[in-house]
């Protein structure tokens, strides 16, 4: 089930019918039918992982384990993303799985931050082997680091992440070596879902106070263990202003590193993000795609329609690629379908075999 994208890509050869497109450098691309602008690629460099978060894929998956998996090489990654950078696309993000389980990730990431017009180079992260890798990311070039973090208590998160041995202390020792780090910013992520860690809430929000970072909340979707996800069990953007009325939230202003969520500040000095996939879609200024680690363009998370650009790399075929990007983003939706979020069968891919 989590692995048969093909069953709903647009396999053709994405063919260069369009002889305007010979010169990848005049190739800046025009804003899709909407109005959209490309402008950033998240690339899941790895479907592996060291952990097993109870709301991204069933328990039953073997995170780690790569056998029978079809995995761009990081000379792959680095063709598509140029060619996606002479399209004007000038943010990456780096997600896995867990990106940093995969081996000679540094260097990669040092070559993707010296892609020309590449202006940032970002990582999303579990956060649990931060204290080993921090100063290098910081020296590869990496400048934004979001870190997935849904509990802060010990016991309970060797429930959510499923791990058995005591990760919750590498999580926050790596978490503390980010912060201390030299970034620009760090990010934390939590899944609020009903019953598991909204009782939470607030010591989050202490949190982001203590450590002067952005606490991020994001509303569950149906992206992974679809036996867990319920309507019922999210936790929505209204009753999360709602339980932190008495911090008086403070609306503010959007800026190109805000992504989907709307920011507030907090009057115990915390900054929150919250971030409404299900209560309130955010497609209207949405600049990005998505490359999976096994060769497709996805132009929408919440849409298993995907363009296959293995032909294109193998050849190393630009304008054969950025046909295919071009048709990635015809298929992008003016905004994703309601009732695919409605649905318990969810989407083709696991959110580990997306990236987020
Ligand atoms: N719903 C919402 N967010 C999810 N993430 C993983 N699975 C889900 C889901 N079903 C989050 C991770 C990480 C980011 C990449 O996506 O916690 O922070
Ligand atoms: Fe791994 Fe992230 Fe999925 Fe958790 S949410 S299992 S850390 S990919």
């Amino acid at each position: 089930m989590s692995n048969n994208s093909s069953n709903n890509s647009n396999n053709n050869n994405c063919s260069n019918n369009d002889s305007s497109s010979n010169n990848s450098n005049n190739n800046i691309i025009q804003p899709d039918q909407y109005g959209r602008r490309l402008k950033y690629l998240r690339i899941s460099v790895t479907p592996a992982c060291n952990f097993k978060c109870i709301y991204c894929k069933p328990h039953t998956e073997n995170s780690m384990s790569l056998a029978g998996e079809k995995i761009l090489s990081y000379d792959d990654i680095l063709f598509v993303s140029e060619v996606f950078a002479g399209l004007g696309v000038n943010r990456l993000r780096v997600t896995g799985g867990e990106p940093l389980v995969r081996k000679d990730i540094v260097p990669f990431l040092s070559k993707l931050s010296a892609i020309n017009g590449i202006e940032e180079v970002m990582i999303t992260t579990n956060g649990s082997l931060l204290t080993k890798y921090s100063d290098d990311l910081l020296k590869a070039g990496v400048s934004r680091l979001n870190i997935s973090l849904d509990t802060l208590n010990a016991e309970r998160f060797n429930y959510i992440a499923g791990t058995n041995t005591n990760m919750f202390n590498d999580t926050m020792a790596g978490i503390r070596t980010a912060i201390r780090t030299d970034f620009k910013q760090v990010k934390i992520n939590a899944v609020m879902i009903k019953g598991f860690n909204d009782d939470e809430l607030l010591d989050f929000v202490n949190f982001a106070a203590e450590e002067n970072i952005i606490m991020r909340f994001i509303e569950f979707m149906p992206v992974g263990n679809h036996d867990l996800w319920s309507k019922e069990n999210i936790i929505t953007s209204d009753m999360i202003l709602k339980q932190l009325a008495h911090l008086n939230p403070q609306q503010l202003q959007k800026d190109k590193n805000t992504g989907p969520a709307v920011n507030y500040k907090l009057s115990n000095g915390a900054t929150i993000g919250i971030i409404t996939p299900i209560t309130k879609h955010f497609c209207d200024d949405c600049d990005k795609v998505r490359l999976t680690y096994d060769g497709y363009i996805r132009s929408c998370l919440l849409d298993d329609r995907e363009i296959d650009i293995n032909d294109a790399i193998k050849s190393r075929d630009t304008n054969m690629l950025i046909e295919c990007i071009k048709e990635a983003l015809a298929i992008k939706s003016k905004e994703y379908d309601k009732n695919s979020v409605e649905v318990k069968n969810g989407y083709n891919r696991t959110m580990s075999r997306i990236g987020g």
